[in-house]
């Protein structure tokens, strides 16, 4: 067992389903992670309230209360300082970073993204995979980088299109995939970066 855990921030903006689940992973003694912190963009975010009743460090940042963009990353990222955040997962974060602060944290931080990528990087990803009769969808975990959606991917999971499927339930469907997956890609990310004892 490793006993070493590195501190992850997780960046969200709505529900937060998949920071539950990395958050419920962390709790385990040989995951190599602890969650020093959750961010959201949005002060409503549901995830939030969760975050904060297993007592995890917590903070909502709202693009409207800062001038410009870079005002509002900095005070993102004095946050994830204060916090010694060393390693940043995106959870469900619906803003776009900047290339600065993208490469701030370049080869040390990752998002989840519900398509089978290089398919339908951004958003609709579930209804362009309907429309496009897609038979196989799913999800990706990839390095985060200045082109959105575009960096190395370090994990997948697959599902079936079904005939019947609406968005809704292909969507829940690819949402079980990813609840699994997050938190196994991460810690073999951390893994590899983990101090050699
Ligand atoms: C997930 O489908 C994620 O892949 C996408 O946004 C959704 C967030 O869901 N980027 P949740 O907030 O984790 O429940």
């Amino acid at each position: 067992m490793n006993p070493v855990k590195i501190p992850v921030a997780i960046f969200i903006s709505g529900r937060g389903s998949n920071m539950e689940k990395l958050v419920e992973a962390s709790q385990q003694p040989d995951y190599p992670a602890r969650i020093s912190g959750v961010i959201s963009d949005k002060a409503d975010a549901l995830g939030l309230q969760f975050a904060a009743d297993q007592g995890i460090a917590n903070a909502a940042f709202e693009r409207k209360n800062y001038t410009d963009k870079t005002a509002h990353e900095a005070a993102i990222q004095k946050q994830l300082e204060n916090w010694g955040t060393e390693f940043v997962v995106l959870a469900g974060f619906m803003r776009v970073l900047s290339p600065e602060f993208v490469l701030l944290w370049q080869g040390r931080m990752i998002n989840i993204h519900p398509s089978l990528l290089p398919k339908y990087k951004g958003l609709d990803t579930h209804a362009r995979a309907l429309a496009a009769g897609d038979i196989e969808h799913g999800c990706s975990v990839h390095w985060v980088t200045p082109e959105l959606d575009g960096g190395a991917i370090i994990a997948e999971a697959r599902v079936p299109v079904l005939a019947d499927d609406t968005e809704a339930t292909l969507a829940a469907r690819v949402l079980k995939e990813e609840h699994q997956l997050y938190a196994k890609a991460l810690a073999t990310v951390l893994r590899y970066i983990l101090p050699i004892t």
